[in-house]
């Protein structure tokens, strides 16, 4: 099959090329891919894999139509028009997942391909109203969106909801949400063209990352500062994220994209009955919650630029210079 590998170390270790198509296991499906999507994960896993490693087909995102069932499948038929949900081991558990979890697409042959072998546990039904491109936009996103506003940040209708770094993949799907939810919700973005995009969106207060903004979200929360932050920009944003809190505020961090370490002065933190609260993904209970919510409300992630697989190669390299609003797709079937 056609993929999206890497081999060797950083961007330059992409091609794409044949390679054959994983064996399938007795409680697994294969899927047909229509479309799937990138991560920055992708690129991440550019940069640190060894050069000695074998070729890995990159991607956590996908949606196509079942192929092939192992034999020990029986409540699956081929032909059925599935996402991928690409937390791997993670059932059910609130907390963590159990060992043995990981990510689909490194180690394990991820969805920049024409097919992928997954878990039978690991497909849910596609919701009618995404066309496919939007489809696989949705899972690794949505997924940790989800578990970040809900199971962790308790987002509730009329609360303040701060999402820095909207023009990223995962935090327009977590601002979206939460408009959604009936939060009153403030973006940041390091690019001005992006801020009049997502003011277009209906987040009317859409702030520069790389500016001190907490004056202005206790501005706009009428004073009490946010209820919850979602942060996955981190070096760049956190002064201001810690800062911008109500008393008894939530920062949820999945992410630090701009920087890993941080200054925090725990006073504030403290004094303020603050939390700091990390994670990862999510479960197959949550993953489900989220395609709930989504096919309830008929909602739509922002898909900002469709390739073809042959053109995956350009693709990461697009994302990698974060122009995007949104999601980077792949078109497969097109390919
Ligand atoms: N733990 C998990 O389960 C999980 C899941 C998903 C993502 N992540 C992590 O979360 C991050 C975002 O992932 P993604 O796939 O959504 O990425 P993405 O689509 O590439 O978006 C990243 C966004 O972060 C902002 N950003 C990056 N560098 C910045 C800088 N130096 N200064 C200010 N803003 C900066 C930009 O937003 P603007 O363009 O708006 O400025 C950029 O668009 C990554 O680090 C990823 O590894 C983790």
């Amino acid at each position: 099959m056609k993929a999206v590998l890497h081999q060797g170390s950083g961007l330059s270790g992409l091609r794409v090329d044949e390679i054959e198509a994983p064996a399938l296991g007795v409680d697994e499906v294969r899927v047909r891919l229509e479309a799937a999507a990138l991560n920055h994960r992708d690129l991440w896993t550019c940069k640190g894999r060894n050069a000695g490693e074998a070729a890995v087909v990159l991607g956590s995102d996908g949606a196509g139509t079942i192929v092939e069932i192992g034999e020990a499948v029986r409540d699956l038929a081929v032909g059925a028009e599935v996402v991928v949900n690409p937390s791997l081991g993670w059932l059910q558990g609130a907390e963590a997942p159990p060992d043995g979890f990981e990510i689909l697409g490194y180690p394990r042959h991820g969805t920049l391909a024409e097919s992928v072998a997954v878990p039978r546990a690991n497909v849910e039904a596609k919701p009618a109203h995404l066309a496919w491109d939007e489809a696989a936009a949705l899972p690794l996103s949505g997924l940790t969106a989800w578990r970040a506003l809900f199971s962790l940040g308790r987002v509730a209708a009329g609360q303040t909801v701060v999402v820095p770094g909207a023009g990223g993949g995962t935090a327009l799907q977590a601002a979206l949400f939460a408009k959604q939810a009936g939060a009153r919700v403030a973006v940041t973005s390091s690019n001005a063209e992006k801020r009049d995009k997502l003011r277009v969106l209906g987040f009317e207060l859409a702030l520069d990352s790389a500016a001190d903004w907490a004056d202005q979200v206790r501005h706009f929360s009428a004073g009490a500062g946010a209820d919850v932050v979602i942060e996955s920009v981190g070096a760049v944003t956190w002064a201001s994220s810690l800062a911008c809190l109500a008393r008894g505020g939530r920062i949820v961090v999945y992410g630090s994209t701009s920087g890993d370490v941080v200054e925090t002065d725990l006073v504030p933190l403290f004094l303020n009955w603050r939390a700091i609260l990390g994670t990862t993904m999510g479960n197959r209970e949550e993953f489900r919650a989220m395609l709930a919510f989504v096919n309830e409300h008929r909602l739509r992630p922002v898909v900002d630029r469709v390739f073809t697989l042959a053109e995956g190669v350009a693709a990461l390299e697009y994302l990698a210079a974060g122009s995007q609003l949104g999601k980077v797709v792949l078109r497969v079937a097109a390919a």
